[in-house]
């Protein structure tokens, strides 16, 4: 009999309907639109807006969809991960949130913050669960509403995130398909480049942190985006090689969607033509947790069982890594 292995068996999506367009941004910063599509590979990006919606709400309407798409009841989850770096409060957890909001009574749920590897931290962490016997189905969801903590006057971040969540539920399966392998890496000495200065325990939130714009994202790009190039294409190489693959063996690379360049040097690295490469963020920008799971979405018509797809992310932290999964199910 086959190792049980934690599947991938269904997929859900939500971004919020009011699109951020470069358009607008120009009347708001001193940019254009060709700088950022260049530079970044982004047209536009979604907002949620309406008071009192957080990441949760976004999160409650991909798993809906799961629900639907699978015909279970929220009561048969086991178990919720969220990723996130805008939780809708400190804490509780959003999963807890979630789970209220959704009816999942019998799961048990937390937050995980790996920033935009958070969704495969949380993947990784899900598939262990799985494989160990004692869970039947879990969602874990990648959810970000990055609009909450961008600062719109700072043109060096406010161009590239938006807002978005995407969900999997992850089940066992015998016939070996689903997560294969992964391979996850974290550097903390890289937080003096993409940090939040102020709203945590070092640094609590004070008149004057709000003056000084203490919590929105503070980003050194240039330096990120070297890390970002090397720490993908590294790691997403270094997977295809311990697997014994060649591009020929991949049916889809799903990148992290931070920036086309960095997406376009990871497939270069793994010797991957362009049209095995889900890009999605000329539509959606950079939505942190939720890029990855935002692609299988869009894509999941197209995913054939059997396919070898291979995850990859890099973001704050540093954190990076990349994930090999055997698609286990054709979709009609
Ligand atoms: O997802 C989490 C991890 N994050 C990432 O992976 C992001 C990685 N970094 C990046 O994607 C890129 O560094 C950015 C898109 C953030 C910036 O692109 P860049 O090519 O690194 O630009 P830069 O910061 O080197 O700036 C180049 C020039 C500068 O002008 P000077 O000094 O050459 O005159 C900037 O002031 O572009 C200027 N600039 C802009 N111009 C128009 C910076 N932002 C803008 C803008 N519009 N929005």
């Amino acid at each position: 009999m086959q190792k049980l292995t934690a599947a991938i068996t269904a997929v859900g999506g939500y971004v919020p309907e009011y699109r951020l367009t470069n358009q607008v941004l120009e009347t708001m910063v001193d940019t254009n639109d060709e700088w950022i599509r260049t530079r970044t590979g982004i047209d536009e990006r979604r907002i949620l807006k309406g008071e009192g919606l957080g990441s949760s709400d976004m999160a409650v309407e991909a798993i809906k969809e799961i629900f639907r798409k699978k015909n279970i009841s929220p009561t048969d989850i086991d178990c919720v991960i969220c990723a996130t770096v805008t939780p809708d409060m400190v804490f509780p957890a959003t999963a807890n949130v979630i789970c209220d909001k959704t009816g999942m009574t019998n799961a048990f749920s937390y937050d995980l913050g790996a920033a935009c590897s958070g969704f495969l931290f949380a993947l990784t962490t899900g598939t262990a669960l799985i494989e160990s016997g004692r869970y039947k189905k879990i969602i874990v969801v990648g959810v970000d509403k990055m609009s909450s903590i961008i600062d719109y006057s700072d043109r060096a971040t406010c161009i590239i995130f938006g807002d978005g969540a995407g969900a999997v539920l992850l089940e066992p399966s015998d016939n070996g398909n689903g997560i294969k392998d992964s391979i996850l890496r974290s550097d903390g000495s890289g937080r003096q480049f993409l940090h939040m200065k102020a709203g945590g325990s070092v640094k609590p939130a004070t008149v004057d942190t709000v003056l000084a714009k203490e919590h929105y994202v503070y980003q050194e790009g240039q330096a990120v985006f070297k890390f970002a190039v090397k720490g993908m294409a590294d790691v997403s190489y270094e997977l295809m090689q311990r697997n014994n693959l060649t591009a020929d063996d991949i049916a889809w690379l799903v990148p992290h969607q931070a920036n086309l360049r960095i997406i376009d040097a990871t497939a270069s690295r793994m010797n991957l033509p362009k049209e095995k490469v889900m890009i999605n963020i000329q539509k959606f920008g950079n939505t942190t947790a939720g890029t990855i799971p935002l692609c299988l979405w869009e894509w999941e018509k197209q995913l054939k069982k059997g396919d070898n797809i291979v995850l990859a992310a890099f973001g704050g932290g540093f954190t990076w890594g990349a994930t090999l999964v055997k698609w286990a199910y054709d979709s009609n």
